[in-house]
């Protein structure tokens, strides 16, 4: 009986190297970055699963360590190097005592370096991009011949075509709320930014393959699905009606689908945000009234320069809209401080816009270099103090607006999707509608009810509440 791959917490630590019992393989996951890593995670671990793979959650009882890496972050890619280090001392002590520990490589860093990664660390049996994950198995059969195999090529026809489904049994073990991809890549090339270069260009996954896989994660039990993809609201497709759909449409589509109550999306840019994808904030309630929308600074002339390709004129137009539409929806965005050529003045633009929006939540970045993108060559970079200083301002500010919208929720009734068991066995977490964990007594109701609370207090993890009758 195999699992679901899970991906532990903990960083993968060179440790004694205990031989692993048993008869059937087992694969050790370790997922950085964003959700999109997250579900590409779910699905090699899918792809293993029916190879005869279990998955283990320390790296001494694998046969297999899988890395899925992220390239977002500064020296990401030294990071990997100096965990393969780690892994290369593992890997020799379990041969010498007879093993045969293989290590894959995947995610952004794997497609940014290629086969730098096995020269560099002759450890790695397997580097594999995103665009390839439907081949691990194929090539791991071939790294255990020998070969150092190296999958980056990006596909030239549908990328989706070989994506595997997924078992009803990995769903039910991952819960009520699931992730779905429905678009990979970007073609925006912002001027800091490395997808482009890692996932390639923007590509929809076709309108039956999405509803397909929907239908399967609703008859196994999940009752929340958040669409997936670096660009999502870029998504298109040809839909039922012979219709090119965009992403409003297909999620009215989606809504319609029997036991998918919820449904949730990330992440947009704003110029892709269009009137169809409005108008579902307008008119479904399956539609979660949160939506994350980076606008990465509130000047002009940076945004100019990290071609946004809006201004900040428009974005705030832009949430007007969708505010019109959707009052009680909840803001989250992304920003960069110290981007090549920011000026107090520009940052003091960012402060503003951060005013005037008010978020319910946000990211916030130092800019740092991204090697091959156009920002590493800009000759006007900021230094690191003034970067420090900014982000601390600006922290403290969203900070500010995330504590008071907590505060505003205290009193409201809303509808919970009770997701996991509390810390205290007689609490159970659902999430709101806002996408904030809520902790409730466990006689509410158990893992998979949606129930009517209303929260009474804001908490450090999570906000309380009480049923709503
Ligand atoms: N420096 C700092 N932050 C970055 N991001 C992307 N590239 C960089 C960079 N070079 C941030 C952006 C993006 C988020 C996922 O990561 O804000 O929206
Ligand atoms: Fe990166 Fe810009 Fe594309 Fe977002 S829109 S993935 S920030 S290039």
């Amino acid at each position: 009986m195999t699992q679901a791959i899970l991906t532990p917490d903990t960083a993968p630590e060179a440790g004694a190297g205990a031989q692993s019992g048993g008869q059937s393989k087992k694969v050790f996951v370790k997922t950085y970055g964003c959700q999109m890593n997250v579900y590409d995670s779910e699905r090699m671990g899918d792809a293993l699963s029916r190879d005869g793979y279990e998955a283990v959650d320390t790296v001494e009882a694998a046969d297999l360590i899988l890395i899925n890496t992220c390239h977002i972050r500064e020296k990401a890619a030294e990071k990997v190097y100096s965990q393969l280090g780690r892994l290369a001392k593992l890997k020799k002590q379990r041969n010498a005592d007879g093993g045969d520990l293989m290590v894959a490589v995947a995610g952004c860093v794997a497609q940014a370096e290629g086969r730098e990664i096995i020269r560099r660390a002759p450890v790695v049996d397997v580097v594999i991009g995103p665009q390839t994950y439907h081949r691990l198995p194929e090539a791991l059969a071939r790294a255990r011949q020998g070969e150092s195999v190296v999958e980056t090529e990006f596909p030239t026809e549908d990328k989706f075509d070989g994506l595997p489904k997924t078992p009803e049994t990995a769903i039910r073990a991952r819960g009520v709320a699931a992730f779905l991809t429905v678009q990979e890549g970007c073609d925006k090339f912002c001027t800091f930014c490395v997808v482009p270069y890692t996932r390639g260009a923007e590509v929809s996954r076709p309108v039956d393959r999405i509803l397909g896989e929907a239908e399967r994660l609703a008859s196994a039990g999940v009752r929340e699905v958040t669409l997936l993809g670096q660009n999502v609201n870029a998504w298109h497709g040809k839909g039922a009606d012979g219709r090119e759909w965009g992403l409003g449409e297909l999620v009215r589509r989606l809504a319609t689908i029997d036991g998918i109550d919820r449904i949730r999306y990330t992440t947009s840019h704003p110029r892709d945000m269009d009137d169809a994808l409005i108008e579902a904030h307008r008119d479904l309630p399956e539609l979660m009234p949160y939506l994350h929308l980076p606008v990465q600074a509130g000047s002009d002339r940076i945004l100019k320069a990290m071609n946004r390709r809006h201004t900040a004129a428009g974005y705030i137009r832009l949430v007007e809209r969708i505010r019109a539409a959707r009052p009680d929806i909840a803001l989250s965005g992304d920003f960069i401080v110290g981007f090549p050529g920011e000026t107090d003045e520009d940052f003091e633009d960012t402060m503003r816009l951060v005013r005037e929006v008010n978020y319910a939540s946000a990211f916030t970045f130092k800019y740092s270099i991204r090697p091959g993108t156009p920002g590493a060559d800009m000759d006007n970079q900021v230094d690191e103090a003034v970067k420090t200083e900014r982000l601390a301002r600006l922290q403290d500010l969203i900070n500010e607006q995330t504590r008071a919208f907590g505060r505003e929720c205290v009193g409201k009734v809303v509808d919970l999707l009770l997701e996991k068991p509390g810390r205290n066995t007689d609490q159970i977490i659902g999430r709101s509608p806002w996408l904030q964990p809520v902790i409730v007594d466990a006689k509410l109701g158990k893992i998979g009810d949606i129930v009517r609370v209303r929260i009474t207090q804001p908490g450090t993890s999570g906000l309380f509440a009480e049923p709503a009758e």
